[in-house]
């Protein structure tokens, strides 16, 4: 890229950070994922770790439609008010279980539909996020392995919580020496897996998205 055309690529998604009501510039990835791969529909239930401030959250309440839930979970809390089909928790997703997330959801139906009989089955869960990042060490391959165990966290819980054959996962991490490695493993649990790195991506960072779709039925 050249200099005018980095600069100009700064400027748009900085300009349009400050004009949007979102509470991140991290929004613009999501909307371009998911433009391009259609990831998020009407009545979904999604999960999203790493979820705080909150402009995903402000995104997907917009595109899961008066049916959808979205469930958010971060150490930091969400400062939003995004009304009865988002819910967050105040959670390290390295603790978190899918029998966490089950409950969380059967709480979050029972505040947006309160008419839903208390004992019926959660629903699966049609797209499983992660937008998460650790914090910083200034260590390259330290904080690499860091991220790539982020996404390993949220890897495993979408194993058991998206419904075998459908479903959508996408998890940011750092490309480093562990990228191979990490995406033959999503290979391992998704059929289509793709490496994407989004425009709205800061100049010069090293972070990717892992997209899978299509969760293989467990052996
Ligand atoms: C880039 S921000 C997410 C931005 C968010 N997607 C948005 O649109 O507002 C990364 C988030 O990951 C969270 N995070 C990092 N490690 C975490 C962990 N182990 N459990 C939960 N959240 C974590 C951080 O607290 C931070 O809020």
């Amino acid at each position: 890229m050249s200099r005018s055309s980095r600069y100009q690529h700064k400027d748009r998604f900085f300009q349009l950070a400050k004009q949007s009501k979102f509470v991140a510039r991290s929004v613009f990835k999501l909307d371009e994922l998911n433009q391009k791969f259609r990831l998020i529909g009407k009545n979904q239930i999604v999960v999203d770790l790493g979820c705080a401030p909150g402009s995903w959250l402000q995104y997907l309440a917009e595109h899961v439609g008066r049916k959808g839930l979205v469930l958010g979970y971060d150490v930091a809390p969400v400062e939003l008010s995004l009304g009865p089909k988002v819910q967050t928790h105040i959670v390290d997703v390295t603790e978190l279980s899918p029998e966490r997330v089950r409950e969380d959801l059967q709480s979050l139906r029972q505040q947006a539909a309160p008419h839903t009989p208390p004992n019926a089955p959660p629903p699966p869960v049609d797209a499983l996020l992660s937008d998460m990042a650790p914090k910083l060490s200034g260590i390259r391959d330290a904080d690499q392995a860091k991220s790539v165990a982020l996404v390993e966290f949220a890897l495993q819980l979408s194993r058991t919580l998206i419904r075998p054959g459908q479903g959508v996962f996408v998890a940011k991490f750092f490309q480093g020496r562990d990228s191979d490695q990490l995406v033959a493993e999503v290979k391992r649990f998704y059929s289509d897996v793709k490496l994407l790195k989004p425009e709205a991506t800061r100049e010069g960072s090293r972070e990717v998205f892992v997209l899978g779709r299509r969760l293989r039925p467990s052996k």
